[in-house]
């Protein structure tokens, strides 16, 4: 067996994605479990070489992991012939200049969502890595959630009928750092830090409709900022200028409606973070991030509307779990394989830069919706 080792800028590697997710969770999670294995027999062996702006921190870090490999200096770090990946989970805001110096290296890019903070630097990040030959990818770990994926195996086997409308309800409370400290970091409510909910989770949703149930031809959206003032990672209080919740409406083609909120200002009654109800004229399911239900059109009770009286079902318990019947790996984990199969064997992966731009373009006209209070259509994207 050949072992094909792989340099992997990790940039950004100090944050909370950038650490435990990909890192700790992905990278190091690969070469615990013996490396990525291609047809020929080879195995791919990823070599991080950690990135970031405060040497005391990074030192620690690879420390902790038995890493040697770290820098401050992104550019030192490009211009290594033995890097061929260069991967971004910086804060969104310095993402685009990062990915641009990565290309303009010959690097092959992957990333953290979203791509660019708006449509036209994403387009032009995918053009520009398309004219440089390089492979391309944005992080979409939702869709190898298993209950994604059992939804996903649902949809694939006609389980539905036909679709009707998906409802979703993602959120939590965030604190406001004041008596207890905020479990994610300050610049998410900032807008000129690239915060907000909306640029935060509609590029999630965006591939989660996309490749589940169809193309996003519209958006309707209400957007808020519940909580005005938040008190930071230094103990200052600070104006919370981005929205915080989004309460959207998705027209898809095929005429399934998809109405999402999300919220980091909601407490949760909900089995999962986050939970999506797919309603069809055979059978419904009840999906979030690790279990999936249904219930079909020949088990579906009658329920008659008699406020008078105490409820006399136990609606959840007619639900039927979904079976796993394979074995799911971390969704960061299964996409990052998926991603270096595609880098060193060339096998397929269609969650390249376009994908990620179509998420921002999402975020983007979401935006604009609640900020002109109407409905906007979503125009494909030309290449
Ligand atoms: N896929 C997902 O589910 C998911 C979830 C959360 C966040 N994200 C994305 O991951 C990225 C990082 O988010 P996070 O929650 O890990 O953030 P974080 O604040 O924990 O980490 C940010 C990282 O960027 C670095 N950085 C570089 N320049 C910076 C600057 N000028 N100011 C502040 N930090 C700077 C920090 O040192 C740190 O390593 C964001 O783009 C976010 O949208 C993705």
């Amino acid at each position: 067996m050949t072992r094909r080792s792989i340099g992997i800028i990790v940039n950004g590697v100090t944050g909370r994605m950038g650490y435990r997710q990909h890192l700790v969770r992905s990278l190091l999670a690969i070469r615990e479990s013996g490396g990525v294995p291609v047809a020929d027999g080879t195995t791919i062996w990823p070599e991080p070489i950690l990135v970031g702006r405060t040497e005391t921190k990074l030192r620690d870090l690879a420390a902790r992991h038995g890493l040697t490999d770290w820098t401050t200096d992104l550019a030192s770090a490009l211009a290594r012939d033995d890097v061929e990946i260069y991967f971004d989970a910086q804060v969104t805001q310095q993402r685009e200049k990062a990915i641009r110096q990565a290309i303009e290296a010959g690097k092959h890019i992957y990333t953290e969502k979203p791509l660019a903070e708006d449509t036209a630097a994403a387009l032009d990040l995918a053009r520009a890595a398309d004219a440089a030959g390089v492979r391309t990818g944005v992080v979409q770990d939702k869709l190898f959630l298993p209950g994604l994926r059992k939804l996903k195996r649902l949809v694939d086997g006609g389980f539905f009928g036909r679709i009707l409308s998906v409802r979703g309800e993602f959120g939590y409370w965030v604190f406001e750092g004041d008596w207890q400290p905020a479990q994610r970091p300050s610049w998410n409510y900032r807008a000129e830090d690239g915060g907000g909910i909306t640029s935060d989770m509609f590029p999630h949703w965006h591939y989660v409709l996309e490749e589940l149930f169809g193309r996003v031809a519209a958006v309707t959206c209400v957007t808020a900022t519940h909580v005005p003032e938040r008190v930071d990672e230094a103990g200052r209080a600070y104006q919370a200028t981005a929205d915080d919740a989004a309460y959207a409406v998705f027209e898809l083609d095929g005429g399934i409606i998809a109405q999402i909120n999300s919220s980091w200002g909601v407490r949760v009654y909900r089995d999962e973070l986050v939970e999506f109800q797919v309603d069809g004229t055979e059978g419904s399911a009840v999906a979030g991030l690790r279990t999936c239900r249904v219930q079909h059109r020949a088990v579906t009770p009658k329920p008659v509307w008699n406020p008078d009286l105490p409820a006399t079902e136990d609606f959840r318990a007619q639900w039927a779990e979904v079976p796993d019947n394979e074995e799911f790996d971390n969704g960061f984990k299964a996409q990052w394989e998926a991603y270096l199969r595609h880098v060193v064997a060339g096998e397929p992966f269609r969650w390249d830069f376009r994908a990620g731009a179509r998420g921002v373009q999402l975020a983007e006209l979401g935006l604009r919706s609640a900020r002109e209070g109407r409905r906007v259509e979503v125009p494909e994207l030309r290449r």
